[in-house]
């Protein structure tokens, strides 16, 4: 974004340049200049292959001269280097063994017959000047493309962000009309070194490598670089093949969902593919140093990752590329380092972690919030409906209000909320928001053909353009009018801002994508699903170019709005949940994600929604359930159509169980009324996590601090573990709890890493004797088996119908011990963040209590007080604790009396032969321990 491109695909001023260097020279010229070439090569493939001493080296040398000295293809250019090193030419085509040649590429004739870019490639730039940056102009040495589109002169500029990020900016000079990054900052005070390669004829072509903390994060060098008419692609290798994120796992993909990286093409594109548009990579070392890649484009993208490290990026893209280099070196230090670019995710309202129904209609609504009651299940917002409201977006239906009101205030009664379910296809209809767009001119346009009008549930839809000032008058416009009906808005959850455009094409004439490439697993059409490509959201920004940041835009406009017509209350901001469904690095500043929409009940649905809410963790969206459980079927006739599983199935325990240890735990009902055995599925997971809402939340004050993602896979914790890097299907939750879910039908038992350490089961706090290897733990019905780790201590609460009623009562410990732990003196340690849950900047205003708890040895536990805010008898906020559990004790009896600050206390200590003891009824105030002062401690024997 902040980005601006003119829409001239096919540059008439361009065809009149002088003509490029490459073209006319006969290839096999270009093998005489490859000895320079062949000496980078060489040495790159030695350093990639480090460690595997001799078939990892000698043989692949050996025979990489051998079929340089031999084989000799069709023109003696390098195109027989060794195999791992090639990518893909003509990406997308099948071309004949003529046309792959006639293309500038090479030909293997193979039982899988491929072509592929020589080494060095045809495509590339060679360097007009000789600057060590920050500005190198570059020229193509190739007049168009493999895929035959008009190439370009580059700058490429280069500019620390930060002393751990760095922007590498291509771009077309002719054309660019966006910022070039000037911080300022030299990159000799950076982690960054940058080399440049290449002689000013082109041999060797131009490449760059960027290097921190002593190891080469990534060199172009061994691929093409084309950046033409919407065509553009580079190569990177990478150092490593352990790389996550690209947005996880698509929720209707074929691949099997992880958030490592699988080999083979992987698109970009929102909606498109079910894999959300996050293009950021972490690359993990052996030794689990991490570094980070965060691409930013104006296009549809596609990445493959080859087994040898090589990362082929190529992009529907005409003007300018941005690569943003951040140098770890931890994996935490990574996200961290996203954040400060991207933004830090928000602190969600306390209730936002509670759970959270939702249904087709509201029709079952009242006898739900009768049996919940009855049942003891606490829960804090209902959809009441996805359509509870009115059919269209923003409207209100008159006849369908006295129903809504009715059970919102029967919510409201029981402080919960109402989610308002939105979406931005707005109805061609006479009903306000459309009138209101159309007055306001602010819908995306079609060329002459005046607005776009797509397809949304069988309606014809206008699609507000966010790019427009005046759009957030009318989104303050179209809230406005729904509060004036409904009351205050709390929360929208945001469906389908792809945006969905269901039909072929809408009422586009068109019938195809005219376009040289499309990333593959599109069904080769960008606009399928969405709106045309070539769609306008300005006069001069066509649809594909911002396709990706749509879902963002419209929650960042939605947020603005929704906090411009909320009057502060005692000078402070409400705080609103907005949950949007395809979101985008960044999208954390304003909310979470709330899932897709159209999710089938399947195994692969639940763990694919799993490792959607791992990929918003790695790119600053704590919260995030991926999905709603236990997936949301559209129809009778789709769900029968597709032999879902009932609501009441192991499938959907297993999954509402799962949902309940993510940051944001969705349950999507069915229609008519829970099922006792559903119902006790609920009331059993909702137990245990309205007790860690404490942790829960604490872990999201971090998160907010740091943009460490509060559900995490193992790397965060243990990234030199190569067990723990490849661990897929488990994940922390904060630092101190292991949750294992098994994404296997009724499968009897789930295979888990312990990595090394100290481990206990949770609940019951058996030592596991299994660390550092994978054992396998038999599943009971419904079960997920959960670990703590040993150094830890999590801060737990009891529970009452909602989330923010429960903070008024008493507190309880579960305290892990691990008093080996070489990083700590003390045998474990947590920490409590408490503030109003309700407004905005609590932790700038300093208005918030920060407790942290250490257990210097095992049978006591000390309070201090990092942060005070609360006072005594608070009417809202319990500062009292109540009860402490102990995992691994070896002193297993004593008389049983307590001390708190050395004089006995009341309360009762229960030991068990397995190490776990229970204090209980000791009933501590902290109210009045002071900031930064002595400890209190509590000690029992
Ligand atoms: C052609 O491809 C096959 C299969 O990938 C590979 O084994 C072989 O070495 C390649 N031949 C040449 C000459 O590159
Ligand atoms: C780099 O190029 C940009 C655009 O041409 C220019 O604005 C900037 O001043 C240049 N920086 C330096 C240090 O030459
Ligand atoms: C980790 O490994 C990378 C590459 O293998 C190396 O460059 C780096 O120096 C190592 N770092 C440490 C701290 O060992
Ligand atoms: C999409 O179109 C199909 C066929 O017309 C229809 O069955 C389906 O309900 C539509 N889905 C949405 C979300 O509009
Ligand atoms: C659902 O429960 C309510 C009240 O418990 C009852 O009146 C109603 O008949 C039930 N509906 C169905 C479909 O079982």
């Amino acid at each position: 974004m902040g980005k601006k491109e003119k829409i001239s695909t096919n540059n008439k001023a361009e065809e009149r340049e002088e003509e490029t260097l490459r073209d006319g020279i006969k290839m096999d010229e270009t093998v005489k200049k490859a000895s320079f070439w062949d000496r980078i090569l060489l040495n790159r493939m030695i350093r990639a292959a480090t460690g595997i001493i001799f078939f990892g080296v000698v043989v692949p040398v050996l025979v990489y001269i051998f079929l340089l000295s031999t084989a000799i293809p069709y023109s003696g250019r390098s195109c027989a280097v060794y195999e791992e090193y090639r990518t893909e030419c003509l990406p997308g085509r099948s071309p004949s063994p003529n046309q792959c040649i006639d293309a500038g590429c090479c030909w293997n004739a193979t039982h899988t017959p491929h072509c592929y870019h020589s080494l060095p490639s045809y495509y590339s730039y060679r360097r007009a000047d000789l600057s060590q940056g920050p500005n190198v102009t570059l020229e193509p040495l190739a007049r168009h493309s493999s895929m035959g589109t008009r190439t370009h002169s580059l700058i490429l500029n280069m500019n620390p962000m930060s002393k751990d990020h760095l922007t590498i900016l291509l771009f077309d000079k002719k054309r660019y009309e966006g910022n070039i990054p000037n911080t300022g900052i030299d990159i000799h005070e950076t982690a960054f070194q940058v080399k440049l390669f290449g002689g000013l004829d082109g041999s060797p072509p131009f490449a760059v490598d960027v290097i921190a903390n002593g190891e080469t994060l990534f060199s172009t060098s061994l691929g093409p670089l084309v950046a033409s008419d919407q065509y553009w692609e580079i190569t990177l290798k990478l150092p490593t093949t352990n790389v996550y994120g690209w947005g996880g796992a698509g929720v209707e993909g074929n691949e099997p969902p992880t958030l490592k990286l699988p080999t083979g093409p992987l698109p970009q594109w929102a909606g498109g593919g079910r894999r959300l548009a996050h293009p950021f990579l972490i690359c993990l070392n052996e030794n689990g140093t991490a570094h980070g890649i965060f691409f930013k484009a104006a296009g549809p993208l596609e990445i493959e990752l080859k087994p040898s490290g090589l990362l082929a990026l190529r992009a529907v893209i005409n003007i300018w590329l941005e690569i943003h280099i951040l140098a770890g070196p931890t994996p935490a230090d990574v996200t961290r380092q996203l954040c400060e670019a991207v933004g830090y995710p928000q602190l969600p309202p306390y209730w936002a972690l509670g759970l959270h129904v939702c249904r087709r209609d509201s029709s079952d609504a009242k006898t739900f919030f009768e049996t919940a009651d009855n049942a003891g299940l606490p829960f804090d917002s209902d959809c009441l409906g996805l359509r509870a409201l009115g059919e269209r977006a923003f409207e209100v239906q008159h006849d369908l209000l006295p129903a809504v009101k009715e059970l919102k205030d029967a919510l409201s009664q029981k402080g919960r909320k109402f989610l308002h379910v939105q979406f931005p296809q707005v109805e061609k209809w006479s009903y306000p928001p459309y009138q209101d767009g159309v007055a306001k001119d602010i819908f995306v346009r079609y060329g002459g053909l005046g607005y776009y009008f797509g397809t949304y549930n069988d309606r014809s839809v206008a699609y507000p353009s966010l790019l427009q000032p005046k759009t957030q008058d009318w989104f303050l416009g179209v809230l406005k009018e729904l509060q004036k009906e409904i009351g205050p808005i709390e929360a929208i959850a945001i469906e389908d801002d792809s945006p969905l455009s269901n039909g072929t094409y809408g009422s586009n004439p068109n019938p195809k994508d005219d376009l040289p490439f499309i990333p593959r697993g599109l069904k080769n059409s960008i606009s399928q699903g969405t709106l045309f490509w070539m769609t306008q959201h300005s006069d001069t920004v066509l649809h594909y170019t911002m396709h990706n940041n749509y879902g963002y835009l419209f929650t960042e406009n939605l947020h603005k709005a929704l906090h411009a017509i909320t009057p502060p209350v005692e000078g402070r901001t409400p705080r609103k949940l907005i949950l949007g469904e395809w979101t985008q690095p960044g999208t954390g500043l304003f909310g979470g994600h709330g899932g897709a929409v159209r999710v089938y009940r399947t195994w692969t649905t639940m763990r694919s929604a799993f490792v959607s809410a791992l990929t918003n963790g790695l790119v600053g969206i704590p919260l995030s359930a991926g999905v709603a459980a236990c997936g949301r079927l559209h129809t009778v006739e789709e769900s029968k159509a597709y032999k879902s599983l009932p609501f009441d199935s192991s499938l959907c325990r297993r999954w509402i169980r799962l949902g309940a240890v993510l940051p944001l735990w969705r349950v999507f009902l069915p229609p008519g009324n829970v099922t006792k055995g559903a119902m006790a599925s609920l009331v059993s997971a909702a137990s245990f996590r309205y007790q860690i809402l404490p942790y829960i939340y604490t872990q999201m004050y971090h998160a907010s601090m740091t943009g460490m993602p509060v559900v995490r896979h193992l790397f965060f914790e243990y990234p030199e573990m190569k067990l723990a890097r490849d661990a897929d299907d488990q994940v922390l939750l904060g630092p101190a709890l292991m949750v294992t879910p098994s994404f296997i039908p009724d499968a009897p038992t789930v295979s888990v890493f312990l990595p090394n350490g100290t481990w206990y089961s949770h609940p019951g706090g058996e030592i596991r004797p299994e660390v550092g290897r994978i054992v396998k733990f038999v599943l009971r019905r419904d079960e997920m088996p959960m670990f703590m780790r040993g150094g830890y201590i999590i801060p737990m609460q009891d529970y009452y119908q909602n989330a923010g009623s429960s903070r008024i009562l008493p507190y309880s410990l579960t305290v892990a011990l691990d008093c080996d732990r070489t990083s700590s003196s003390s045998c474990a340690e947590g920490e409590l963040f408490v503030d109003d849950g309700e407004t905005e900047e609590t932790v700038t205003r300093k208005e918030y209590e920060l407790v942290k708890f250490v257990s210097p040895k095992e049978n006591s536990v000390e309070i201090t007080r990092v942060n005070s805010w609360l006072g005594c008898n608070d009417p809202k906020f319990s500062t009292v604790l109540d009860s402490i559990t102990i995992y691994g004790a070896n002193n297993t009896d004593g008389p049983g009396e307590i001390t708190i600050d050395g004089k006995p206390s009341k309360g009762t200590v229960m030991y068990n032969s397995w190490g776990m003891v229970k204090i209980s009824g000791i009933g501590v105030d902290w109210c009045n321990l002071p900031v930064g002062g002595n400890a209190m401690t509590i000690s029992w024997t």
